[in-house]
């Protein structure tokens, strides 16, 4: 069978509704969503759309290279070269995340580097949608694709959803990464949210305590063994 992009293809093709493929063209497709939303909003309307687009982004990556990008190695003979392109491409968007939480939601900065990350998530969505994925679909049984698809959403409904370039993109530091970082993540998700919520004092005291996750957070990602599995390349 030679490759296809997923663009053009039916879910049955694809192998069903639970096959890998197929969720992870939905997920693309809520991307293309929130970039449109985050593109005609401003204030804590763009501020609220950035952290849900973390939380869609972040997972969705953490599980490709903690579950799939591991398969592709395995399975595909140029796996290696392929998987390290877009691991390449993760590591430059989370680099370039991080700098973007520092900078005023609205300011022209903000503006010119969001511009930056969002071509880099089309390219990298093209990348796994024309190239990787359906190099894996000419290899793989429907049935294999569904129980990859099932691990993968498993992976991603518990991964960190926050920018980590600092952690290894490869196993066996990313998932051990995962552990402390993936609630820390989820609980300032939390307080952002309630920030935007809830009147004066109480924001500034939510704002503090997420600003108190983020220090510990970024020690932790410091740990040598969050590191291991590290490609060169990909090292922040
Ligand atoms: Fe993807
Ligand atoms: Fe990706």
């Amino acid at each position: 069978m030679m490759p296809r992009s997923l663009a053009g293809q039916s879910e049955a093709e694809l192998g069903g509704g639970h096959s890998v493929l197929v969720l992870q063209r939905r997920d693309h497709r809520a991307l293309d969503a929130l970039l449109a939303r985050i593109d005609g909003s401003s204030g804590d309307e763009r501020a609220g759309a950035l952290t849900d687009l973390c939380r869609l982004v972040f997972p969705h990556a953490f599980a490709e290279e903690a579950v799939l990008w591991p398969v592709l190695r395995r399975v595909l003979p140029d796996g290696h070269e392929l998987t390290l392109r877009v691991e390449q491409e993760h590591q430059e968007i989370n680099e370039l995340f991080t700098v973007l939480e520092t900078l005023e939601v609205d300011g022209t900065e903000h503006h010119r580097l969001f511009t930056r990350i969002e071509q880099l998530l089309r390219a990298d969505v093209r990348d796994e949608e024309d190239e990787l994925l359906p190099k894996l679909q000419t290899v793989m049984e429907p049935q294999a694709l569904r129980r990859l698809g099932w691990a993968w959403q498993v992976v991603r409904s518990t991964a960190p959803t926050r920018p980590h370039p600092v952690v290894a993109r490869r196993l066996p530091g990313n998932a051990l990464a995962a552990l402390p970082l993936a609630p820390i993540d989820r609980s300032r998700d939390r307080l952002d949210r309630a920030a935007r919520r809830v009147p004066g004092r109480w924001a500034a005291g939510c704002r503090t305590a997420s600003r108190a996750l983020a220090t510990a957070a970024g020690a932790i990602e410091h740990l040598p063994p969050l590191r291991r599995g590290e490609h060169p390349s990909t090292r922040a």
